[in-house]
């Protein structure tokens, strides 16, 4: 198992540049957060999606994330999903973002998200069972196994919710600030970026020189017209229909 959590202190220094949080997937998480005033934020990461206007409590394991949180926002509680030092029903609503494939025991991460919280506790992740046609599996099909391997199904967090949850399907545009692997579907040089790749955990799960070997590739498809050629009508595509959902659960 690997330690997620030293890949980000070693190499997540420009999350916060590089995963901005898109506007138009926050609007929805900020819409199912509905009235809630008091919201606790899981994997909080540099604070991407906290809302600004209710009070947020951040919980966040890796150093490296916590002190890129800009000042405006609360600075984030050292421990982990599975381990949250509240009481019961303490928060309006909580909220875990692309973070629960990280965790390391889902089930208690999620069952203690849902004891401290008193209404909607949302998740955003990528459904590993829904299709996708996105291109860079075609360079590196051995990145479409880590990913269903890392990603959990709906069911095992409807099962960690203890029950059936809301899930809403969220397309990505062409210019998502958050920038994660499938928002670059439209923009294929952002993957020959260094400091993207590294704020995608992705690439660490892969054996040696498949990184080297994709970025290889895509720079000379896209230096002989290759990736334009098969591609090139997803740089006017405004939006992707893919496997990014927001769970939601309530008690
Ligand atoms: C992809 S980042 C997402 C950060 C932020 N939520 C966002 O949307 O940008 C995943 C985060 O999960 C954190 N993480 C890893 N294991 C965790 C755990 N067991 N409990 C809570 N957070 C964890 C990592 O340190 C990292 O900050």
């Amino acid at each position: 198992m690997r330690d997620t959590i030293a890949d980000y202190d070693r190499q997540a220094q420009a999350y916060s540049q590089i995963r901005k949080p898109d506007p138009r997937i926050e609007a929805v998480v900020h819409q199912a957060l509905g009235d809630a005033r008091t919201v606790l934020n899981l994997g909080a990461g540099t604070g991407s999606y906290e809302p600004a206007d209710r009070y947020v409590v951040a919980i966040e394991p890796s150093a490296t994330m916590r002190n890129q949180r800009p000042p405006n926002l609360t600075p984030a509680i050292i421990t982990t999903a599975e381990k949250i030092p509240y009481d019961d029903k303490s928060f309006d609503a909580s909220m875990a973002m692309l973070t629960v494939h990280h965790w390391l025991d889902l089930a208690k991460g999620l069952g203690e998200m849902r004891r401290v919280t008193r209404g909607p506790c949302l998740v955003l992740s990528f459904d590993p069972d829904a299709h996708t046609d996105f291109w860079m599996f075609d360079y590196v099909p051995e990145m479409r196994v880590v990913e269903q391997q890392r990603y959990p199904s709906l069911e095992r967090i409807e099962a960690g919710f203890g029950g059936a949850c809301q899930v809403i399907h969220l397309p990505v545009a062409l210019d998502c600030t958050d920038r994660f692997q499938v928002a670059l579907y439209g923009r294929p040089e952002a993957f020959l970026v260094e400091a993207v790749r590294r704020s995608q955990s992705a690439w660490n799960f892969l054996a040696d020189g498949v990184e080297d070997r994709f970025v290889a590739q895509l720079k000379a498809d896209l230096e002989d017209g290759t990736w334009e050629k098969n591609y090139g009508h997803l740089r006017d595509q405004a939006f992707i229909t893919c496997q990014l959902r927001l769970i939601v659960s309530w008690p």
